[in-house]
């Protein structure tokens, strides 16, 4: 149950409660009564049945609980829905049986923002970046290169770069990030249930850098890893946001650390240059569906192994070896089609982006893609400049550095876009808030 301000038959405006049809079970929505039941201002009676939810072996009905006018009808027909899933927005009848009326002939009353996928709230980011900052000179030092060779190619000035020596292990950065998120968040580690890191450069193979984390930050909770490589931090608050829409976990630390300088040939000009070591971390938790909750509102995923050469550490070597030119062009394209993809399923335009979040591989790249997207420079976050390419700690660097400086507010709606070694490509659209 929730609450709504409707205009009365008065005219004033009066705060009256409505009522949630949430679906009873997995399955397809199908409205009743060729959608008549589920239509605006359709008076039903407790028991009335809206809707069927067609589920693999048998139909369940899907009946109101109380008497009263239709608001809204959430779900479409055919849309798979899952339990607890908001289905249709009633207004109850007053109990004077004077009806309340909703004001305005359209939706100006009620929330008519799309419900989210997947119920999510985002409590908290942090960050965690290695003391040591290496500029372009300082590069240029030890290879035949310049600032302005590499600002021009990639917009990147400088990069963290981790000291084992000084206990900057994958572990560490990623505790420290997962500990200012959980101090943004305002929960204690025994309220954390899952812990999630991505990375391709764990300190060992086994346990789960996760594991290790939640060890160090006093969480006694699951935890395991996700190598997506660039793309990691995405996968991962997609896998959690599933499974948290699924139960049990409530509350989650996802978070994406590297110390992808590692993986850099040091006498690799061409790679040595682009990548930096640091920690970006997020707290989300189970939400409260319904038009305008915040939460995952699309998604898109895509692969193409068959180009898994363009960026690999080869089996034979411990060094990423990369075609840059051919790298280029498939980040642009597919950063490009995989957020106008996930726009489409959310029946949202490039205008509707307040913040677009690509992964931050180079600056050239994201505008040559953000242009394709038809986004403005206003609605896209660069957060490279001082950190070069962090792989799976990109994205949440990024996030933490708008939640920061103020422009990650409630309610905004923000675009994640990555692509990486694999190849493979993903975005997801958030309506960010608590
Ligand atoms: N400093 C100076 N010169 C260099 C450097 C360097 N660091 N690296 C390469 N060069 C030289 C090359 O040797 C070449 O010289 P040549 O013409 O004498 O042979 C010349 O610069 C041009 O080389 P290109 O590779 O064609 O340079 P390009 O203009 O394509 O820029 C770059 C290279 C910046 C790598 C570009 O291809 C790119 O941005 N690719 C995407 C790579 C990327 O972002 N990778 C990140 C990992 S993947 C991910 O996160 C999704």
């Amino acid at each position: 149950m929730t609450g709504a301000t409707v205009a009365a038959a008065d005219g004033d405006s009066v705060h009256v409660d409505l009522r949630l049809v949430v679906a009873p079970s997995a399955g397809t929505f199908r409205p009743a009564a060729e959608g008549q039941n589920g239509k605006r201002g359709a008076v039903l009676q407790a028991g009335t049945v809206v809707g069927y939810i067609e589920g693999p072996s048998s139909d369940v009905d899907v009946a109101t609980f109380c008497d009263g006018h239709v608001v809204r009808t959430l779900a479409h027909p055919g849309e798979r829905v899952r339990p607890g899933q908001p289905l249709v927005w009633i207004q109850p009848v007053d109990t004077t049986g004077s009806a309340f009326t909703i004001a305005g002939d359209d939706d100006d009353d009620v929330d008519s923002r799309p419900a989210p996928e997947i119920p999510l709230g985002f409590l908290g980011a942090g960050a965690a970046l290695p003391a040591l900052r290496m500029t372009n000179d300082d590069l240029a030092e030890h290879f035949d290169t310049s600032d302005e060779w590499i600002s021009a190619r990639t917009g990147i000035r400088a990069r963290h770069v981790a000291d084992p020596a000084a206990a900057e292990t994958t572990t560490a950065l990623a505790a420290d990030a997962g500990a200012r998120a959980l101090a943004a968040a305002g929960l204690d580690p025994e309220q954390i249930d899952l812990v999630v890191v991505a990375t391709a450069t764990p300190d060992s193979a086994c346990p789960s850098t996760a594991a290790r984390v939640a060890q160090v930050l006093g969480i006694e909770a699951a935890a395991f890893d996700v190598n997506g490589a660039c793309c990691g931090f995405v996968h991962a608050l997609h896998a959690v946001a599933a499974m948290v829409a699924v139960g049990p976990p409530t509350n989650a630390l996802v978070i994406g650390a590297e110390r992808f300088t590692t993986l850099v040939d040091p006498d690799d000009r061409a790679t040595a240059v682009l990548f930096g070591d640091g920690a970006g971390a997020l707290v989300v938790a189970a939400g409260i569906g319904g038009a305008g909750a915040t939460g995952i509102l699309a998604a898109d995923l895509g692969g193409a192994p068959s180009a898994l050469a363009v960026l690999e550490v080869p089996t034979t070597s411990p060094y990423l070896r990369m075609d840059g030119p051919e790298l280029y062009r498939r980040a642009t394209r597919s950063l490009a089609s995989s957020a106008l993809a996930t726009l489409e399923r959310a029946g949202l335009t490039p205008q509707d982006v307040d913040l677009w979040v690509p992964h931050q591989a180079n600056s050239r790249i994201i505008s040559a893609a953000a242009e394709r997207i038809g986004l403005t420079p206003d609605q896209v976050v660069v957060d490279l400049t001082d950190r070069a390419n962090t792989s799976a700690a990109s994205i949440p660097l990024a996030l933490s550095s708008i939640a920061a400086d103020g422009r990650l507010d409630q309610d905004k709606v923000v675009l994640l876009s990555a692509i990486g070694a694999g190849i493979d490509w993903t975005s997801l659209l958030l309506r960010w808030g608590r």
